[in-house]
């Protein structure tokens, strides 16, 4: 394919001259492969974008799109229509950023790509803000709550309090649904411009069976929902102040939403919505019986928004150009310099910097002024960030199409697979994920690497032993010595020949919420080589979890089991 000819030389090209920002040659387009045409009418990338952050892009999309966020590398060249030279070095570049995994030919979405939806969460400010009246909301009403933005002629959920219920669909963090099949849709569109009606239109014809929306079942066109449908909601929540969704999604699932109002400028901030099944509510029901406290919520949201304190002042990043000049140093090749500066670039937003200048952009990652200036023009292209009327830039909801949903749903366990797995190779021997039983005399297992030594066989994922008996244990209820120490170290009490050493595993605001234990046959190691070889690989491994932990925890709660 021609285009990839051209768009694999890029990156070495790019490379070649990091920093100086030199525009390619006037008039020329980059080759946009179908896959990296992601904003309809907007095809044709301009002069300065910078091709390989546009392709780091598509990738961290296409692995965003697949089941458990994993391709191989040819499903990859495939879905992206990229050399797979270029495939190779995107993935290594973003394994170094700890963005993706490589597991053998498998590529996998990493916990730390969370950051860069975090970015925009924390600059938006509305999760941190309104979600545990969202959570309480859906405590008491035991049904799901969400709260979306909109997105463009969609709507994008930033929050989710979410009843485990088999029946239907959930939702996760960052999914994007086609605003006309939801209750949020009517209201976001209520303030839609002639151009935004337009632009569904479009879609809606060139996409009829909601194929771009891989969060929703296919729309059945046998009984096609016309377009008037829609206006017609939307003219109804304009006056009535909320909306509801009869089962556009799929059968059985029912929604009621409204609108929170920003307090400055009275428009919509997001939607706030319960949703239920046929089997407890209708769409009716939802109205007459749930409306009244969902908008007694959203009163109490407006204030929350209107008394909020202003931003704490964050952590500015910084040593980025040290970090990436030290990867391209080592990785030569195969580290494609200016993917790794553009992707960085989203995480100068926060908190207390939601709209920045290309100057704070420069300041805050340490770039030079037009390689920040051309990453800001790409993610523009790429719509991440928008310009504002008064010069500065900020991140959209889509932010989130990176990685965000998948990731959203990981658990502990997941989340501590692949270090277990390392540090079992490393110290030839098995390693494991502990929590404490409710009750709290026993330690469950929830994930684990075994060697193939036979000794270990005999614990596996669910195995519960008692936590008096267990390093593992030790460490989960605080005991004493290993409080101190910051480790327990337990010889042959549940079993002849028998050694574990276990350390704590911590929450962003330091609870021991699991343990992780290297257990030996006895006569491998001393108990004193067992502290000086293992320890500190397992403590690293600790601290590699718990860096996954705050980073995805950041804007929900992770499950422990
Ligand atoms: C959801 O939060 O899962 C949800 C919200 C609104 C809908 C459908 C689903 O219309």
């Amino acid at each position: 394919m021609p285009a990839n000819t051209t768009n694999d030389a890029a990156p070495a090209r790019a490379a070649a001259t990091p920093g100086t920002g030199t525009p390619r040659t006037p008039g020329t387009r980059e080759a946009i492969t179908p896959a990296e045409a992601v904003a309809p009418a907007e095809t044709v990338a301009p002069a300065e974008a910078v091709a390989p952050l546009l392709r780091g892009i598509a990738v961290l999309r296409r692995l965003t799109e697949a089941d458990d966020g994993t391709l191989s590398l040819s499903g990859l060249e495939k879905a992206t229509g990229l050399a797979r030279s270029t495939v190779d070095r995107i993935t290594a570049t973003l394994a170094r950023m700890g963005y993706v995994r490589l597991d053998g030919r498998d590529v996998t979405l990493a916990p730390r790509l969370t950051e860069l939806g975090n970015a925009y969460l924390a600059a938006l400010r509305l999760p941190a803000l309104l979600a545990s009246r969202a959570d309480a909301l859906a405590d008491e009403l035991d049904e799901s709550v969400s709260l979306a933005v909109g997105d463009r002629d969609g709507i994008r959920f930033i929050h989710q309090a979410t009843r485990r219920r088999a029946m239907s669909l959930s939702f996760r963090i960052g999914d994007l649904l086609p605003a006309e099949r939801t209750a949020p849709g009517p209201l976001f569109a209520t303030e839609w411009t002639r151009a935004d009606w337009h632009r569904w239109r479009d879609r809606r014809a060139a996409d009829p069976e909601d194929r771009t929306f891989p969060a929703v079942p296919p729309r059945d066109h046998t009984t096609p929902a016309r377009d008037e449908d829609f206006e017609d909601r939307t003219a109804a929540a304009a006056t009535d102040g909320y909306s509801l969704d009869d089962q556009l999604i799929e059968p059985g699932l029912v929604a009621v939403s409204a609108p929170v109002r920003d307090p400055g400028t009275g428009r919509i901030a997001c939607v706030a919505s319960v949703v239920s099944h046929t089997s407890r509510h209708t769409a009716e029901d939802l109205r007459t019986a749930l409306l009244p406290r969902l908008r007694s919520t959203v009163r109490s949201m407006e204030n929350d928004l209107l008394t909020a304190p202003p931003p704490e002042p964050g952590t500015p990043r910084s040593g980025l150009a040290t970090w990436t000049a030290a990867s391209k140093q080592e990785l030569g090749r195969d580290f494609v310099e200016s993917l790794a500066r553009g992707l960085t670039v989203l995480t100068a937003f926060g908190e207390d910097r939601p709209a920045l200048t290309l100057t704070d952009v420069a300041k805050a990652t340490g770039l030079a002024r037009a390689t920040a200036r051309r990453a800001l023009i790409t993610h523009e292209h790429a719509g991440l960030v928008a310009a504002t009327p008064d010069r500065t830039f900020i991140l959209t909801p889509r932010v989130l199409s990176l990685g965000f949903p998948p990731l959203s749903r990981t658990s502990l366990p997941q989340i501590a697979q692949p270090h277990l797995t390392a540090l079992a190779d490393r110290v030839h021997e098995s390693a494991s994920l502990a929590v404490l039983s409710d009750s709290g005399e026993e330690i469950q297992y929830t994930a684990r690497a075994s060697t193939s030594r036979v000794m270990s066989a005999r614990i596996s994922v669910g195995t519960r032993l008692p936590a008096h008996a267990t390093a593992l244990g030790h460490v989960l209820l605080s005991l004493p010595e290993s409080r101190s120490q910051g480790y327990a170290l337990v010889d042959e009490e549940l079993e002849a020949g028998l050694r574990s050493i276990a350390v704590p595993v911590r929450d962003r605001t330091g609870r021991v919420v699991a343990a992780v234990n290297v257990a030996m046959h006895a006569a491998r190691r001393t108990a004193a080589a067992c502290v000086t070889d293992v320890l500190p690989l397992l403590a690293e491994t600790a601290s590699h979890i718990e860096a996954d932990l705050r980073v995805t925890g950041r804007f929900r709660r992770i499950p422990l089991t």
